[in-house]
């Protein structure tokens, strides 16, 4: 198939578009290179450099399906500035949108997230838990999924949410940084000290990138409308992953404690037994492998 990956110059763009390519997909890549690298975007993908909101009509040429990772990811900036994730995020998928209308491409893999269920009722979390964002990056995120359901009824889309939980891994190199083990690593290995919020008592679901880019592949042929959730379906306390990190370098450094951030919730964990009975997905990477895999990604940049 011939794939468009929007975003795919990011953290999980350009691990999707490696795993497309070697599954034998042709894949193109729209970015407008905001935040993703030239250098992230494999060389057998073809880069256009451009965003979502304008994306020149030739680039859907044959293309089969779209999957859409282009967007501000950063919490706290979408606390500081609302308007900004409406306008990217939001106005930018729906422009995105028209142009596959135009061109008649109807299928869409979406990457959401599990922000959309803000503080859950229960645990762990299934996909038709009530969705109620605490923050407007997850509000921008519900907003989407909204549209993409009226696409679905409306213009007969084929479309498929992935509610991500906390992926990481290799090649996670935001700027800033905002998530919690690429920053552990980096401070660890650095002798300096660990920043943490909450007292790293909030309760996580920490999917490794591999798994977590395989569902896309998973899912490819998927149609209708569907939601899927993406994790490990182990919530994993936040202080025993800096523990793990401690154990697998062989020392510790000390903490600085950040108390409360706004926009997080306390504990959230997937239930992704929906995908695995859809298409038999699951993860495979447990944390102690995932953790020495990205330990040694950071030892070597
Ligand atoms: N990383 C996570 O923890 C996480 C969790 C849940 C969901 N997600 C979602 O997964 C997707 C990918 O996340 P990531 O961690 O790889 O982020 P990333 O910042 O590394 O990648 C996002 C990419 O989108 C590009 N982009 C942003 N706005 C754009 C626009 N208007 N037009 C074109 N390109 C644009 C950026 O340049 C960047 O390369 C995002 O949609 C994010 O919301 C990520």
């Amino acid at each position: 198939m011939k794939i468009l990956v929007t975003g795919g110059a990011g953290f999980i763009g350009s691990h999707v578009t490696r795993m497309l390519l070697n599954s034998g997909h042709e894949v193109v890549v729209v970015d407008n290179l905001s935040q993703g690298k030239k250098e992230n975007v494999d060389k057998r993908a073809q880069l256009v450099v451009a965003d979502i909101r304008n994306i020149p009509e030739s680039t859907f040429k044959g293309v089969d399906s779209v999957i859409h990772m282009a967007g501000l990811i950063i919490v706290p900036e979408s606390v500081k500035d609302p308007v900004k994730y409406a306008d990217n995020n939001v106005i930018g998928t729906i422009d995105l949108l028209e142009s596959m209308r135009k061109a008649n491409v109807k299928n869409i893999i979406f990457s959401s997230s599990a922000c959309v269920y803000g503080a859950p009722k229960t645990l762990p979390i299934k996909e038709d838990a009530p969705v109620h964002p605490d923050n407007p990056y997850g509000a921008s995120k519900a907003a989407i999924e909204s549209f993409l359901q009226a696409y679905n009824a409306n213009f007969d889309f084929n479309v498929t949410i992935l509610r991500y939980f906390n992926p990481y891994g290799p090649g996670e190199m935001h700027e800033p940084e905002t998530h919690a083990i690429p920053n552990f690593i980096k401070a660890a290995l650095a002798k300096k000290p660990i920043p943490l919020y909450w007292n790293g008592e909030q309760t996580r679901d920490f999917i490794y990138i591999e798994d977590l880019a395989r569902a896309h592949i998973d899912v490819l042929s998927q149609t209708g409308h569907n939601i899927f959730n993406i994790g490990t379906e182990k919530g994993v306390v936040v202080k025993e992953v800096l523990n793990e990190i401690f154990n697998i370098l062989g020392y510790k450094v000390p903490i600085d404690n950040l108390g409360k951030r706004p926009g997080d919730v306390q504990a959230n964990y997937a239930s992704s037994e929906k995908l695995k009975k859809s298409v038999g997905w699951q993860a495979k990477v447990d944390l102690k492998e995932g953790l020495k895999k990205t330990i040694d990604f950071f030892r070597s940049v």
